[in-house]
């Protein structure tokens, strides 16, 4: 165990990161100071700002032993990098601080709740992680671990649950005043579920009941999230290792968002519904906030873990975050956008109405990528709808990521193929959507190695990485097999300084 892992961490950062080109960077999505990141941790509003904190392994571009890695804001884009909060350096979590949340107190400290993680073996020689939950406490920079950490360890997970598996705490605080919190588990019979804990100090915790288990859905579920959104309560949870479900789960890790009921007399949480909470590649282990204006905002890590390996070579950074996203429930369902915030780094409109389109074109003004593009897309004669509807972005003689919307089998097809990764990694997805006579909008934000595509004012969601060299900047819009009708709206989008984030 190395004691001075924090300063190491911090020293470490502040020497590499002037190393670390710009370009390698989004401009309005965070990315680590140098080296590895995952997970969102710590979503929190604490004084005035919104924090958030990420799994970092700081010394490669590898996964490691965790410290959590420090941002905030005002205003969800421009992100302000602080030093490192927490690195592995006491005896319950030697071997990694692993994900977790966070919260301000009511005497005005912030709480952070996480998994300790020590490396381990069974009986039979497996190497595996021994989990249990620990709790800081600071002012928004410092963290000093609690000298009582573990607060929760396998002694504290119900007979029928996994003593390993048990990770990644979201805490919050009731009107009641107690602290709750739910963390990711893994059932003996191997399937995943959601333990509640609550405690009056958010030191001493007791076993509450298990939010909710699904033998369909993978192996175990990490880094649930619990809140309520317009009068609905929600569940999110990431499933490790699933088997393909249609169009709506696909093999490997998944997220999956579970709305019902919840009844805060007897926790129980009766779900009503199970989705996939994006479509897209690059979607992981999303956390969210509630604003003083009381809106939801999710961020997740913009990868996979299946592909995570598949990067550049001589990188200095791997990993970043997606764009914050609003939830908000539309006739039943819930949706999601890119935060308001986002409309005042908009710059340069290019808009055009009516625009009848056949074969590949191209649009003066339309191209960039670091874009805000909406197409709203109808067939020209209803009669006759266009078989397939194409635009295709980060385009290039060599290069293009193609989203092809295709309403007679109301499916969206994105494919990154030629987005520049040289390995054989997945590259294409299909979702489906409700065809509704061709008619469609799609929102896509491209900010130099991503594109996160919002359709139909967000009813549902795709992100993906992309590799595509920035001079491969093109746009262009095609419909095939008859006419279409689009209105277009670009904006550049621009800061006035380098974000160094
Ligand atoms: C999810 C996850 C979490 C864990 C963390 C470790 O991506 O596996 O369950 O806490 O990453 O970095």
């Amino acid at each position: 165990m190395n004691a001075n892992a924090l300063r190491d961490a911090r020293d470490y950062e502040e020497k590499q990161m002037p190393f670390v080109p710009e370009e390698e960077r989004a401009l309005f999505h965070l990315t680590g100071g140098t080296g590895w990141i995952n997970d969102p941790n710590g979503f929190s509003y604490y004084k005035g700002e919104y924090h958030l904190f990420y799994q970092y392994h700081p010394y490669s571009t590898e996964w490691g032993p965790m410290h959590w890695g420090h941002a905030v804001t005002g205003d969800f884009i421009r992100w302000k990098r602080l030093p490192v909060a927490l690195a592995p350096d006491t005896e319950a979590d030697k071997d990694g601080c692993f994900s977790g949340s966070a919260l301000e107190m009511p005497d005005g400290r912030h709480l952070l709740v996480y998994t300790g993680v020590t490396a381990d073996r069974l009986e039979d020689g497996t190497p595996i992680f021994r989990q249990v939950q620990c709790v800081a406490f600071g002012d928004g920079v410092d963290y000093q671990k609690y000298e009582g950490n573990p607060v929760l360890d396998g002694q504290d997970v119900p007979e029928s649950g996994s003593r390993i598996d048990f990770r990644d705490p979201r805490v919050w605080r009731d009107d009641d005043g107690m602290y709750r919190m739910v963390v990711g588990s893994r059932t003996a019979g191997g399937y995943g579920s959601v333990l509640m804990y609550e405690s009056g100090d958010a030191l001493h915790w007791r076993y509450v009941t298990a939010i909710d288990a699904g033998s369909r859905y993978g192996q175990m579920w990490e880094c649930p999230d619990f809140f309520r959104l317009d009068g609905m309560q929600i569940l999110t949870v990431c499933p490790q290792r699933m088997l393909p479900q249609g169009l709506e789960f696909h093999a490997g890790n998944n997220v999956m968002m579970l709305t019902g009921d919840y009844d805060r007399q007897t926790h129980r949480f009766t779900k009503q519904a199970v989705r996939a909470v994006d479509y897209g590649t690059d979607f992981y282990a999303p956390q969210t906030v509630e604003t003083p204006d009381k809106r939801r905002v999710m961020i997740a890590w913009m990868q996979n873990w299946d592909t995570s390996h598949a990067r550049p070579q001589n990188m200095h950074l791997f990993g970043e975050m997606t764009l914050p996203r609003e939830l908000s429930v539309r006739n039943g369902r819930v949706v999601q956008n890119p935060v308001r915030e986002l409309a005042a780094y908009r710059k340069d409109p290019a808009v055009y109405r009516n625009i009848p389109v056949g074969q590949e074109t191209s649009l003066p003004g339309v191209n960039g990528r670091a874009i805000d593009l909406t197409v709203t897309v109808r067939p020209a004669d209803t009669e006759r709808v266009f078989r397939y509807f194409r635009i295709r972005v980060a385009k290039s003689d060599k290069y293009e990521t193609c989203i092809r919307y295709k309403p007679e089998t109301g499916t969206i097809r994105v494919d990154r193929t030629r987005s520049g990764f040289p390995y054989d990694i997945v590259n294409v997805r299909d979702f489906p959507i409700d065809p509704r006579g061709g008619e469609i909008r799609l929102r896509i934000i491209l900010d130099r190695h991503s594109l996160e595509l919002f359709v139909r004012d967000g009813e549902q969601a795709a992100t993906f990485k992309i590799h595509t060299p920035q001079d491969a900047d093109a746009v262009s819009f095609e419909a095939e097999g008859a006419e279409a009708i689009v209105d277009i709206e670009k904006y550049g989008l621009y800061f006035g300084q380098p974000q160094g984030v």
